[in-house]
């Protein structure tokens, strides 16, 4: 857990903490970092924990998500505009680029950037100084960038949708933030952390059960939804926390469906053989099991329908016998 000022970032996972030293490396550079996860994964509040923890953190964090913005309306919001630079501005105004001068800002969603606005951009972190629309003199630009997307912006510039140059201008410091599903030993301390978030007084628990059906479900939406459950959950239940409590969809979670989505590689993978797509389904239930018991095997084997002796067999063949589990 990083604790900065208020910015409480949850990272038990290796992956996680992986990508924060992999940061921590960077942070005091001014090299551009591109974030990249599907929605609610965090990008945000690590964009902010970067900002934080390097040596603008007294200067101005400025944030923008750039989906679904007109270009003439974007431009004027990153680059401002001089007073009669149009028919509708009678005042003069400053963009944000201007507002984050000598700190860092933030571009969400970069890969949404019209085309015409991405030369612009590319020309602002090249020549590190802008001109407002409609002005004449430059104006020279210190900021620290940080950019994020959901979708893999190399693809884009293989469409001809994204700018080549702006690409490798932004992507200095590539930072992959693993979907909540891959991460499942982050969800019982984010729990608890927005379950303290919410109700600082009150003292929740959360059952087993309760905890097993959160660590199991998929998350789509990933932290942020979970964080709309816990939030739901901290309002409405008193002192403990139980599977019923739960949203139906995180209760009901069908463990075949469970199984499928951890077992991604079969799928994906169109030369698997069926043999490999059965070992592959075999391998996972074993994991999954073994994960469930805590690592007893006898627990495991148990909830699989299988004597010990096959299950330990099994767990031998996919070389899972030596690994450690725990929730
Ligand atoms: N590791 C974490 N520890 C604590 N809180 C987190 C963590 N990751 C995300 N959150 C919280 O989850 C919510 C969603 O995170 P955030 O807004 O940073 O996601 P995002 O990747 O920017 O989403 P989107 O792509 O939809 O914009 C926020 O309230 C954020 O504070
Ligand atoms: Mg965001």
């Amino acid at each position: 857990m990083r604790p900065i000022e208020s910015i409480t970032l949850i990272a038990k996972n290796e992956m996680m903490r992986e990508m924060l030293s992999r940061i921590d490396k960077v942070v005091d550079s001014d090299s551009s970092i591109l974030l990249i996860g599907e929605t609610g994964v965090g990008k945000e509040i690590i964009a902010e924990y970067i900002h934080r923890t390097s040596p603008r953190s007294q200067r101005p964090f400025v944030k923008i998500g750039l989906s679904a913005m007109p270009a003439d309306l974007l431009e004027s919001e990153l680059f401002g505009h001089e007073k009669g630079a149009y028919t509708s501005a009678s005042q003069e105004k400053k963009g944000l680029f201007e507002i984050a001068n000598t700190g860092t800002i933030f571009l969400d969603d970069i890969d949404d950037v019209p085309i015409q606005i991405q030369t612009k951009l590319l020309r602002v972190l090249e020549s590190r100084e802008m001109m407002r629309i409609g002005g004449t003199k430059p104006i020279p630009i210190d900021v620290r960038l940080i950019t994020a997307t959901k979708v893999d912006l190399k693809e884009l510039v293989n469409k001809g949708i994204f700018r080549a140059d702006l690409f490798y201008r932004i992507n200095v410091v590539p930072v992959k933030i693993p979907p909540l599903r891959d991460r499942r030993d982050d969800i019982p301390a984010l729990v608890e952390h927005f379950l303290k978030t919410f109700q600082p007084r009150k003292k929740i628990a959360v059952t087993q059960d309760a905890l097993r059906a959160m660590v199991h479900y998929s998350w789509p939406g990933n932290v942020r939804e979970l964080r709309n459950v816990v939030q739901r959950l901290s309002l409405f239940v008193d002192g403990k926390v139980e599977l019923k409590d739960l949203p139906a969809e995180i209760q009901n979670e069908n463990p075949v469906e469970f199984l499928l989505k951890a077992c991604n590689k079969c799928f994906i993978d169109e030369s698997m053989s069926f043999e490999q797509i059965v070992q592959c389904l075999e391998y996972n239930l074993l994991k999954e099991a073994l994960k469930e018991s805590n690592g007893n095997q006898t627990k495991a084997a148990r909830s699989l329908g299988l004597s010990l002796s096959t299950f330990r067999d099994k767990i031998k063949k996919h070389n899972l016998h030596n690994q450690k589990f725990k929730l």
